[in-house]
């Protein structure tokens, strides 16, 4: 229920604006009041007076005139929103989103408000796929603008692909869970490793890799407010620690081992979001190493231990394992294979070369794989995929 709650329904001008009066429906049986704003292009698909039956209230239309004869100004529904949610959400509503321009009703109010923004793109694929949209995307969920959406499917258009806007029950699904955020995991201890490892050559080098922690730190925000105790175990990163959450850091693999060692068993749910190294330096030199020009230089590496696998062969009763398996190629038969030898009951697959997945970005493109079966999630923000992951490992503990 979302009484008491007040939702600003912005509607821009694409054909799925329709769906949008559903929304409006769905809102309203769940209490919620709810204020529509429309652009001028979609008064052209659907008419206010459709919005303003629904919601009991009058629609806010792109014109300034209407505002006038409004009992309250323009800039209070940016104040009195409990959340704005615009669906659809067009390309160009995206971009003047981004770039900060305020031109309509819509974008001036979405400008002004302080309340979370949730879009439901919806747009042509080669619009959706556009390097520009893309990249407002990464501004917008890099600000905290969370997304819905879209699917794949056919397309009004006539294309097939992706683009589609998510169904309604699905954006209110989202509204709520951002309205009324899950209790799901209270009495839940869980364990989230995040980031990369750092293996010292010499007193002012070392080795790494790209991992960013942003995913790891995701999945420990998201249970931390779905009420586990949660402890993040990490890597340096460059991301502030969420609130309420215990942090322990680490730099090598060896010393995420020990860690781990210490604190596996007490866990329900443990997450290996972490890039660990997999091989150290063998000897490392006290001081700096110097060049030695004409000289190839070798570096001995010796392997780490598979903190994962380690984790996985000490597995308590009802505890839930979940490993992620970045690759590059053959992605499926890899992850499946990580998930069999590192003892785990969910292995969440990317491929790092896809655009918008894997390291340093805010979205990723993820497949989750259990014992029975795989689940092919669409690209979406790591916070939402964070969630996926915990939906997920609820019901495998259940
Ligand atoms: N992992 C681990 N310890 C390591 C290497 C990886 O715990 N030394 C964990 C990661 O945290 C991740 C999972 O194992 O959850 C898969 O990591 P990945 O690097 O994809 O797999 P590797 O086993 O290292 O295999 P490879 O590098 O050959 O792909």
């Amino acid at each position: 229920m979302l009484s008491g709650k007040h939702v600003v329904l912005g509607v821009t001008g694409g054909i799925a604006a329709y769906k949008a009066c559903e929304v409006v429906s769905r809102l309203r049986k769940l209490h919620a009041e709810v204020d529509v704003i429309m652009t001028q292009n979609a008064t052209r698909l659907v008419q206010p007076l459709t919005f303003e039956t629904l919601s009991n209230r009058p629609v806010c239309v792109d014109t300034f005139a209407r505002v006038e004869s409004w009992d309250v100004k323009h800039i209070s529904l940016a104040q009195k929103a409990d959340i704005m949610v615009v669906a659809p959400a067009t390309a160009n509503l995206m971009a003047k989103l981004a770039h900060g321009i305020a031109d309509d009703m819509l974008s001036t109010t979405l400008l002004a408000t302080k309340a979370p923004i949730l879009i439901a793109p919806a747009m042509n694929t080669g619009m959706w796929t556009a390097a520009a949209t893309q990249q407002n995307l990464q501004t917008l969920i890099s600000r905290g603008v969370k997304t819905v959406g879209p699917g794949s499917g056919f397309l009004a258009c006539g294309d097939t692909g992706s683009g589609r806007m998510s169904e309604p029950v699905e954006i209110v699904e989202a509204i709520q869970s951002i309205l009324c955020p899950k209790r799901d995991m209270e009495g839940l201890r869980v364990l989230v490793t995040a980031g990369p490892t750092v293996e010292r050559i010499d007193p002012v080098r070392y080795l790494t890799n790209d991992s960013s922690g942003k995913m790891g730190y995701a999945l420990a925000e998201a249970a931390h407010q779905r009420g586990a105790q949660v402890t993040l175990v990490s890597g340096p990163v460059h991301i502030a620690a969420p609130n309420g959450v215990e942090v322990v850091p680490v730099t090598s693999t060896a010393s995420l081992y020990e860690c781990m060692m210490e604190r596996c068993e007490q866990q329900d749910i443990i997450i290996q979001a972490a890039a660990p190294a997999d091989y150290r330096v063998e000897h490392i030199a006290e001081q700096k190493i110097k060049k030695q020009s004409g000289e190839p230089f070798v570096l001995t590496l010796v392997e780490n231990p598979d903190v994962a696998r380690a984790v996985g062969q000490r597995k308590q009763p009802g505890q839930v394992l979940v490993g992620f398996a970045a690759e590059t190629q053959n992605v499926m038969c890899n992850a499946q294979d990580k998930l069999q030898k590192k003892n785990l009951d969910l292995m969440v697959a990317n491929d790092v070369t896809a655009e918008g997945a894997g390291f340093g970005v805010d979205t990723n493109i993820v497949t989750l794989i259990t014992r029975d079966g795989a689940t092919p999630l669409p690209k979406m923000s790591k916070r939402e995929v964070a969630e996926h992951i915990l939906d997920k490992a609820l019901t495998l503990r259940s």
